[in-house]
């Protein structure tokens, strides 16, 4: 395998060569976010991903994105660094669970997050992420009674945001689970003036003392726009590489887990993707994402509301 400049070099070749895109997540490592060729939230890599006329997707992200992406664009080959990175999400919802509790509730329309699996999509009516989440409930009309899956922080912020009941699946991010509200108040008693930004994945106790709640890419927004020269960031702590380079002259602090720093908030599945696995990808074309046409076909319904809905 080549090292150092020289993998840069060799990634950036091959990209060219199979004429790839590569996609990325924010909480990705910087160097993978820095020769990305677009880096976003779940949902505009998805929008990305729909649109590309690459001929290869290099997806880093979790393999919840990764399917999406060969959902979308079926003709392309889609290839993840680490068929491993997963995501506790995903994790928590298996299809045949997810499916016995949507026929207990017939009346009750599957609004789902994105991160899921294929199945748990197709057994969905419309996937939401968080930066569309808002916007898709807003259209549904008040009295459809909803199941929200799988993030039930997710669920309950947006319950609590329209006033509206739904039937919540009981799964978490473990790694938005990890913020401590006591380490965070003890941040914050140093940082008075410091507003807080956090993902709506994370627990009631983090989200109600946040100034904004958003999804990565609202956070990055936030960022740029907010008043003071520090912002306590409650999301996975990669994506602080975006705004110390949008805004270097500013301080983003990372919200700490129990121990009093963010590095237990550290994604492991997204960890698993790097730049030597990108390269060994984009070499070998391996490992592909593959789907069957008929579940394809499924879950692309769910995922194409979503796009309808959130534009
Ligand atoms: P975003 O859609 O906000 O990027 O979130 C994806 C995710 O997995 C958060 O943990
Ligand atoms: Fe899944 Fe949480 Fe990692 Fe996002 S941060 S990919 S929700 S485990």
């Amino acid at each position: 395998l080549p090292t150092g400049e020289d993998l840069l070099s060799e990634i950036d070749r091959l990209r060219k060569e199979k004429n790839a895109i590569i996609l990325a997540h924010y909480y990705q490592s910087a160097q993978i976010q820095d020769l990305a060729d677009f880096v976003g939230d779940s949902l505009e890599l998805s929008r990305k991903a729909a649109e590309t006329d690459a001929d290869v997707i290099a997806f880093c992200g979790v393999k919840f994105m990764a399917d999406t992406a060969k959902i979308l664009s079926p003709e392309k080959i889609v290839v993840l660094p680490d068929m491993d990175a997963g995501c506790s999400l995903e994790d928590s919802c298996p299809p045949e669970k997810f499916k016995a509790f949507r026929e207990a509730h017939p009346d009750h329309i599957a609004l789902t997050y994105i991160n899921c699996s294929t199945e748990v999509k197709a057994l969905s009516d419309i996937i939401v992420t968080s930066s569309s989440a808002e916007t898709i409930i807003s259209q549904i009309p008040e009295d459809q009674k909803i199941i929200f899956g799988p993030d039930r922080h997710l669920g309950s912020y947006m319950s609590r945001k329209f006033n509206r009941d739904m039937l919540l699946w009981p799964g978490v991010c473990i790694v938005h689970e990890a913020f401590s509200e006591t380490e965070l108040l003890k941040l914050k008693q140093q940082h008075p003036d410091a507003p807080i930004a956090a993902h709506p994945e994370c627990p009631p106790t983090i989200v109600e003392h946040a100034d904004y709640v958003g999804s990565t890419s609202g956070i990055l927004q936030f960022a740029q726009t907010f008043e003071g020269d520090t912002l306590i960031v409650a999301t996975e702590p990669h994506i602080i590489h975006q705004m110390e380079k949008a805004l270097p002259e500013k301080t983003f602090i990372g919200a700490p887990g129990a121990d009093g720093n963010c590095s237990c908030n550290i994604c492991p599945y997204m960890a698993l993707n790097t730049l030597e696995k990108l390269y060994a990808c984009l070499r070998d074309l391996e490992p592909r994402i593959e789907i069957e046409e008929g579940l394809r076909l499924k879950a692309k319904q769910s995922l194409d509301r979503m796009l309808e809905m959130a534009s």
